[in-house]
């Protein structure tokens, strides 16, 4: 008797949790109604053809919201999209985040590159970012990307740790020297970014952000 209860009880809580659950999610065919604007900087679908503009195609819906609401509210400032959100409601941003999160990914690709090391040597960009990317740099005290991004760049939608594979390298470039120079201070009060990018170097940022995006 007391097993059935307590059965049944866990069975209301996880239904009340689905249902929170679904409630919170947004609306993608809503969303696409109010990026109309959007497209203009960040493409038609979320897939932009401007380096510096990122893809916002396939991201996590959790990590897009997150953004939205941080730009909206100035903790990430971003010039191009000042006033762009004013109007918003946060029903709309997780309708926008909705939309963005369901589209496919064209992945931007990787390019042949040779990057000068602190010591003036020239590496293989690819070898090298690849490395910094699975491994970190042990002596730096840089950790591995895997662990938080996940070996194929995807990310973790649930803990919301954004996908990076396929994303443009010149923008994955600038958020790593954002987040080393204190610009983008939006990763939390643990700092988890800045922690990270605080002993990058140029080499291994420009070098993993060309890995990056080609990952897959
Ligand atoms: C005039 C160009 C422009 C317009 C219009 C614009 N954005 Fe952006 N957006 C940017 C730029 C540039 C960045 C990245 C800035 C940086 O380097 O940090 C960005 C970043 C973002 C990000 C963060 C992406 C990430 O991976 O962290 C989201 C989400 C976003 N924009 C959504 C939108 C939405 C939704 C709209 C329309 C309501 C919009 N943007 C309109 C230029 C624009
Ligand atoms: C301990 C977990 C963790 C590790 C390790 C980690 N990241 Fe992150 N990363 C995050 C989180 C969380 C965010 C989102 C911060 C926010 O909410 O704005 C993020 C954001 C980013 C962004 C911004 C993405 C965007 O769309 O704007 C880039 C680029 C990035 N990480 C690159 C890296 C690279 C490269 C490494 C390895 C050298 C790395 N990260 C290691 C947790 C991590």
């Amino acid at each position: 008797m007391k097993t059935a209860l307590r059965t049944m009880i866990s069975f209301l809580c996880l239904g009340a949790a689905l249902a929170a659950h679904v409630h919170a999610a947004g609306d993608a065919v809503k969303g696409e109604s109010l990026v109309a604007a959007c497209a203009a900087c960040h493409g038609a679908n979320g897939n932009s053809a401007v380096a510096n503009f990122p893809n916002l195609a396939g991201q996590g819906e959790k990590y897009l919201l997150k953004q939205l609401q941080d730009i909206k509210e100035k903790l990430r400032d971003i010039p191009e999209m000042v006033g762009q959100l004013d109007a918003s409601s946060d029903q709309d941003l997780q309708d926008m985040a909705a939309y963005y999160a369901k589209q496919p990914l064209q992945l931007t690709g990787s390019v042949e590159q040779t990057v000068q090391v602190n010591s003036g040597l020239k590496v293989d960009g690819l070898k090298l970012g690849a490395a910094v990317y699975r491994a970190g740099n042990m002596e730096t005290a840089v950790p591995a990307c895997t662990g938080c991004h996940s070996p194929t760049g995807q990310g973790n939608a649930p803990a919301s740790y954004p996908r990076l594979g396929g994303q443009h390298a010149d923008y994955i470039a600038k958020q790593l020297r954002d987040f080393r120079a204190g610009n983008r201070l939006n990763d939390g009060d643990a700092m988890v970014m800045r922690g990270v990018a605080e002993h990058m170097s140029d080499a291994e940022i420009d070098a993993v952000a060309n890995f990056i995006a080609g990952l897959n």
